[in-house]
């Protein structure tokens, strides 16, 4: 038997690991502790309380609230710690990084600090590809060096740095995987593929930035839980690992994909101003994974395809946040205006 404090798990990815891990381990609880901001939403978790009964507990707390850390890890008797929650989007991060600095870097130094305290069996931390900055060419290695270019980046960089120092300094048992670009089921439409999607059912232009010919690899969201599954059972201790489909696409492809698949008109591409030091390729090797027996079970073009099916049948769940107030002060203020200030830089 196992208790996974699961932070963030009300967010994207961790709200789909909560239910993979609930589904593949009978014996394990799990605590979600989540602060709830913008991106936090229980409808991600809604089957949740009814499927697995006393085995989910939920806890509204900041990762930044230390008392509040330890209480919930000794009141439930917690052994591992896996941290989902961050701000994460770069475009926030662009438009003001303090929450980044407070959550991504502070409140990772909180809970590992408790994690010493409390002598957790495991600490795992989520990050991201985007700790390799910018990668012209090849794919990068865990023992590359980080080089983070955004904001965003450079908070979860510092935390990874603050992980594995508490494991060389403390011997914290600690673990990290480094995900690439992720795509499925309750994504928040900020980030660009859901964005897209719910924009282009609606017949609202996509603001594509700059040239579009950025390459990503959008990985589908239940292969990378599949992986950190994996690595908190399999992973060395101290270790780093890279998740990827090892597939990768340019913006623009992936923008004509999702409105052939809706069967929408290529005039709903918008080109728009860029994104301030925009990275233009994140590629990651994944051998290390490989190697502990683990394989991605979908292309970037399947991950694509199943979220757009799944956007189009799951309108309760998207459309309600994009017609909220908080949704669409933030579109005015990171899109208004955008197009006009691509014609001006002509
Ligand atoms: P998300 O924005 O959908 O969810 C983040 C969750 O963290 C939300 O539920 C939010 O309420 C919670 N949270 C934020 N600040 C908090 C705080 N101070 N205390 C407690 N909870 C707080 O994010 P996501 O896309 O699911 O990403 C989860 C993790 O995976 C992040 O650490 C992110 O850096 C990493 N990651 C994401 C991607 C991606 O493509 N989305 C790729 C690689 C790694
Ligand atoms: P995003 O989903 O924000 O993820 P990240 O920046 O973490 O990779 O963006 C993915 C890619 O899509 C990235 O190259 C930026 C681009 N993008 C757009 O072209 N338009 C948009 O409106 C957004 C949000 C992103």
């Amino acid at each position: 038997m196992r208790t996974l404090l699961i932070t963030g798990g009300a967010g994207f990815i961790g709200s789909n690991f909560v239910r993979l891990i609930l589904e593949r381990h009978p014996d394990y609880h799990v605590i979600v502790y989540d602060k709830l901001t913008y991106a936090g939403n229980l409808d991600n978790l809604k089957d949740v309380a009814s499927r697995f009964g006393d085995r989910y507990v939920f806890i509204q707390g900041d990762i930044c609230d230390a008392e509040k850390v330890g209480q919930s890890l000794q009141i439930h008797n917690v052994d591992t710690i896996v941290n989902f929650a961050a701000e994460t989007h770069v475009d926030r991060s662009i438009l003001d990084p303090d929450a980044f600095i407070q959550t991504d870097v502070y409140g990772t130094y909180v809970l590992l600090e408790a994690a010493r305290e409390m002598g957790m069996e495991r600490y795992h931390q989520i990050s991201t590809d985007e700790v390799y900055g910018h990668v012209p060419t090849g794919t990068s290695k865990e023992s590359d060096p980080i080089a983070p270019r955004s904001p965003y980046a450079a908070s979860k960089a510092s935390a990874d740095l603050m992980v594995l120092a508490y494991h060389i300094t403390y011997g914290l048992p600690v673990t990290i995987t480094r995900g690439a670009n992720n795509v499925g089921p309750y994504q928040y439409p900020e980030k660009v593929v859901p964005l897209f999607v719910t924009n282009a059912i609606d017949d609202l232009p996509l603001p594509l930035y700059g040239d579009g010919l950025q390459v990503r690899d959008y990985h589908y969201v239940l292969d990378h839980c599949d992986a950190i599954d994996l690595v908190l059972h399999q992973g060395e201790i101290g270790e780093a690992y890279n998740v990827g489909s090892g597939s990768e696409m340019k913006n623009l492809d992936m923008t004509r994909l999702i409105l052939g698949l809706l069967s929408k008109p290529e005039s709903l591409i918008q080109p728009v101003k860029d994104r301030p030091g925009h990275d233009r390729r994140y590629a990651l090797d994944i051998s290390k994974l490989r190697a502990l027996g683990w394989a991605p079970a979908h292309t970037c073009e399947e991950s694509i395809t199943s979220t757009v099916r799944w956007y189009v049948e799951n309108e309760w769940w998207w459309r309600p946040i994009k017609n909220g107030e908080h949704y669409q002060a933030y579109y005015r203020a990171q899109y208004a205006g955008r197009e006009a200030a691509r014609e001006l830089a002509r």
